[in-house]
């Protein structure tokens, strides 16, 4: 099968497709047609080396990240957080999935999912897509939304509070603004003069510019800040929240790296009630792989960025 390898570290030309052999599923797994996944950050701040936690944490922490995920390049050499596909074949316990169910999962820190085909366990982050969501919209909201799902959860989001999204834009942005709503809060989004128009089309009820507005000088306060990408400033913060308010940080901990399948079951039933989508910004074909790491290493992506495996139509 055909596989983009991550040769070692560095910029999006270190990806290169090769020919891999294909996965056989073991008695707990299925095997996955990969049909569309992502270029999600943490694909990117793998491929390059970059944790991303800060100047200081990252100065610190690279060294415990090259015993963690490889010294010259990542030992999982075939990234992808997120995927949506066709299961081909069940192993003999599998019991949740049949050959020819579209799922849609998160691969986690196995990665993996840049290839025509996965073997995943079936107790893991794996769920059945909703009648009439494709594989596109499908494939980013296992990671995105399960992450935006946690903060809201952490913030024990209540009807009528006041929510204000800091980074609405992005993919945990954009999954933020749709589950606040979904709590009944009252939510303003912050993004760029680009953006106002998505970020109000998914819900929110106000939304400010940063670009215009650096918001400090506003009377209005909050019951919860959430900053999703992590670039609010902390006089922002202070004094936006009203006192005893909650301030989280999508760069902060987010409830752990392991993901729960009862996290995905439960945004699969918010897609199945239209209450929940992914936001697609734009779709390569699995070709332009390099591509569409470039783009989304502009830190820009409005939602989610997409890469379909089905050759490109010339
Ligand atoms: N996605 C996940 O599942 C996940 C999980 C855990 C942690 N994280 C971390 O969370 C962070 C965000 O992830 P993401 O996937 O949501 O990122 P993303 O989609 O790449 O974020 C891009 C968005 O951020 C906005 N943005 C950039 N600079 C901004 C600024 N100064 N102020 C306000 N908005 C700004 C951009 O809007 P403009 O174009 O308008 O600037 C763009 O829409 C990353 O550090 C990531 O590692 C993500």
């Amino acid at each position: 099968m055909k596989a983009a390898i991550c040769t070692k570290y560095g910029p999006p030309e270190v990806l290169e497709i090769m020919e891999v052999e294909k996965p056989v599923p073991g008695d707990d797994e299925v095997l996955i047609k990969i049909h569309a996944t992502t270029v999600h950050v943490g694909d990117t701040k793998l491929r390059g080396f970059r944790p991303g936690m800060g100047k200081v944490q990252d100065f610190f922490f690279k060294p415990i990240m090259r015993f963690m995920v490889g010294f010259k390049g990542p030992r999982k050499k075939i990234l992808g957080m997120e995927l949506a596909g066709e299961i081909e074949a069940a192993g003999k316990n599998v019991q949740r999935f049949t050959p020819g169910d579209k799922v849609f999962a998160a691969t986690e820190m196995n990665f993996g999912a840049y290839a025509e085909y996965i073997c995943l366990d079936e107790h893991r982050v794996l769920e059945k897509i909703p009648t009439g969501i494709s594989y596109e919209e499908a494939a980013p909201i296992s990671n995105g939304g399960i992450t935006a799902l946690r903060f809201m959860r952490k913030a024990n989001i209540q009807k009528d509070q006041k929510i204000l999204i800091y980074g609405a834009s992005g993919s945990v942005g954009t999954f933020a603004v749709q589950l606040a709503k979904f709590f009944e809060a009252e939510v303003s989004g912050v993004c760029s003069t680009a953006n106002l128009d998505l970020v109000r089309s998914i819900g929110a009820d106000r939304v400010f510019d940063y670009t215009q507005d650096d918001m400090t000088g506003h009377a209005e306060t909050y019951d919860v800040i959430f900053d999703a990408v992590g670039k609010a400033s902390p006089t922002l913060y202070r004094k936006l929240l009203k006192p005893g308010g909650i301030y989280l940080n999508v760069l902060k901990s987010s409830g752990g790296l392991k993901l729960k399948t009862e996290e995905l079951s439960f945004l699969q039933s918010l897609m199945e009630q239209g209450k929940f989508k992914a936001v697609i910004d734009t779709r390569f074909p699995f070709e332009k792989i390099v591509e569409a790491h470039r783009y989304v290493d502009g830190g820009h992506k409005k939602g989610n960025v997409i890469i379909t495996m089905e050759p490109e139509v010339e």
